[in-house]
């Protein structure tokens, strides 16, 4: 294989993990995971071995009975610090003991009155995209798998839940252990632990539930289809091969939506609409267990392929179970998503470009771009040669690379190989290595946003529209018509439409986000004690992120912003800590 990926200090030739065995102890009073990890390796080590890691405190290092010497390099800021282990020449196997630190980026512990019971601490992992070195030293590229055993002491009372097949729980005293294993090979982005005071519910044979006590009737209802949705995903991907899917429901701060951490999905608790008008969320983290998790991209320069193979499957499964009308409705309400983020960055910006840019910080390069541009370009391909073919090629695709990790290039190989009349329909070339949108792709059209559009276009003649109007709406008509309205409105008009929105009632977090945007543009200042309440509480930085930079932007918020986020940092993830605080400083706060 001749490629490289910037963001890990990885090196091939040294060797490969192939498995790891854990005892994780969860600290909640120091923040700290006590790890002991055992690791095997593919082949004996070649030189020496080199691992990513972040802020790991190494206590002990041993193989066969030998301890072993180890250096670490200086910290860069992105790849944290590289680990080098010494003397393991011709080794297959080593045993480290240490400690995560209280600043470990892939952790958020969380404080009892930052869950929804109120009484209990938590604790969640985020690994992707670089952050599982925060966790244990590894070889954190996504071209690397490996299968892995865990045990998991939590105090007694807590409940641990892994994105793994769990085996066994055992009552100590003071403490239980919780016994897991991950018999498919991952890699270490889709590593993910969850501890808290979790109850679970079943939904269907191979799905159910994990939440508080508080949320988890909610959350069973709302994610009742999940077992539909596997025989669709089926239908279009192949067998499910994880055994299992289910849910955990994660306190507000969780930075995403959702991440498809394998059998077990890390949900934002915003999903939980009491509509199921928002569970294509779920569509999206179900069909990463194919597109993603088992067709996995080699290095985050190929996100696309695991952004926009699970978008454009998100689609079409969509398609089926709730019909063309609505999907067609999303990809209107998604297209101008996608331009807006496209303007803001440049339409010819290298950021732009399916292929990204050979840049180590992951985090600062991961849009919403390679999803909807990766989902049309898969799209094209499509119309190209028919759906059918298509679709007995997408089969082939996973097939043929289960549990394997590869980049654009050897995908394009494999799409020559079996599809080569797409080269000649489709400007692949244009769609991959060139920025911005070509100009021959077909643009989506919608018949339920026909209807925003003539009431967008009343108000702009000073005609608005009525609470019953939007009432019957479908949710994602709402949210175009909310996408369509002008920034800055009059204060009489954020009054009205704050008040007809009902966003109370609705308790839908890109409502919310919406007529945030508005409110700020518009001055509308009234909303700032609502608005601090959000940004204590929601992490999600689809959400947050954008909400930051208009803050920054404006005026009447500029001086709000900073002492904002200086009191609700400690309450969210490092990761949208670190995002925020890049927002601030760019805009020279
Ligand atoms: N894998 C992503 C989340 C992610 C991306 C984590 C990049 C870390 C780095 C997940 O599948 C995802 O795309 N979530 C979306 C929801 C989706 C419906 C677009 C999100 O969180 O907004
Ligand atoms: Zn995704």
């Amino acid at each position: 294989m001749t490629f490289k990926d910037p963001a890990s200090y990885t090196d091939l030739t040294q060797g490969r993990i192939k498995h790891i065995d854990f005892r994780i102890g969860v600290n909640f009073a120091t923040r700290i995971l006590d790890i002991e990890a055992t690791y095997q390796l593919q082949e004996p080590v070649r030189g020496s071995l080199y691992l990513d890691s972040f802020k790991i405190d190494l206590k002990k290092a041993h193989s066969d009975g030998r301890e072993l010497e180890w250096e670490f390099d200086a910290r860069d800021e992105v790849l944290g610090e590289r680990l080098h282990l010494k003397g393991l020449e011709n080794a297959s196997t080593f045993t480290l003991n240490f400690q995560t630190s209280s600043e470990a980026r892939a952790l958020q512990w969380l404080t009892a009155s930052q869950t929804a019971g109120g009484v209990y601490p938590f604790l969640f992992s985020q690994c992707q995209a670089i952050h599982a070195r925060s966790v244990f030293p590894c070889q954190d590229t996504p071209s690397v798998r490996f299968t892995y055993s865990a045990e998991v002491e939590v105090p007694q009372g807590l409940v641990a839940a892994m994105a793994a097949e769990q085996v066994e729980v055992q009552a100590g005293s003071g403490q239980t252990f919780f016994k897991f294993r991950m018999p498919q090979p991952i890699p270490s982005y889709l590593f993910a632990l969850a501890v808290g005071n979790l109850a679970f519910r079943e939904l269907g044979p191979r799905t159910g539930v994990y939440a508080e006590p508080e949320t988890v009737e909610a959350a069973a209802w709302e994610f009742a289809e999940n077992e539909t949705k596997i025989v669709e995903a089926e239908k279009l991907l192949g067998p499910y091969l994880w055994g299992r899917y289910d849910l955990v429901i994660l306190p507000p701060s969780f930075p995403y939506g959702g991440m498809e951490n394998p059998r077990l999905t890390f949900l934002t608790p915003t999903a939980i609409i009491g509509t199921r008008a928002y569970t294509a969320l779920i569509t999206h983290e179900l069909a990463h267990a194919w597109t993603g998790n088992l067709v996995t991209n080699a290095t985050w320069q190929d996100f696309w392929l695991n952004e926009g193979w699970t978008t454009y499957a998100e689609v079409r499964i969509t398609e089926v179970l709730e019909g063309k009308e609505v999907t067609d409705l999303h990809a209107v309400y998604d297209e101008k998503r996608l331009l807006e983020v496209m303007e803001r960055m440049g339409m010819d910006s290298p950021y732009t470009c399916l292929k990204l840019p050979n840049e180590k910080d992951a985090d600062q390069f991961t849009t919403i771009i390679p999803y909807y541009k990766g989902c049309y370009f898969l799209q094209e391909c499509e119309y190209a040669i028919g759906r059918e073919r298509f679709d007995a090629f997408v089969q082939k695709y996973m097939a043929r690379f289960q549990f394997q990790s590869l980049t654009t290039e050897a995908f394009l190989d494999f799409l020559k190989a079996e599809l080569p009349e797409v080269f000649e329909k489709v400007n692949v070339q244009r769609w991959i290595y060139e920025p911005g949108l070509p100009d021959e792709r077909r643009r989506p059209t919608s018949r339920l946003y026909e209807e925003v559009k003539r009431v967008l276009a009343d108000y702009q003649r000073g005609i608005k529209p009525t609470r019953e109007q939007l009432q019957n709406w479908h949710r994602y008509q709402i949210l175009s018509f909310l996408q369509g309205l002008p920034r800055k409105l009059s204060l009489e008009d954020c009054q009205y439409f704050e008040d007809i929105l009902e966003l109370e009632k609705r308790n839908d977090v890109a409502f919310f986000y919406y007529f945030y945007l508005i409110a700020i543009a518009s001055g509308y200042q009234s909303i700032l004690p609502d608005l601090e309440r959000f940004m204590e509480k929601i992490g999600r930085m689809l959400y947050v992120l954008p909400i930051v930079r208009l803050m920054a932007e404006t005026e009447w918020t500029r001086g709000v912003i900073r002492p904002l986020f200086e009191r609700v940092r400690n309450r969210h993830h490092q990761i949208t800590v670190n995002q925020m605080e890049e927002i601030l400083k760019k805009a020279g706060l």
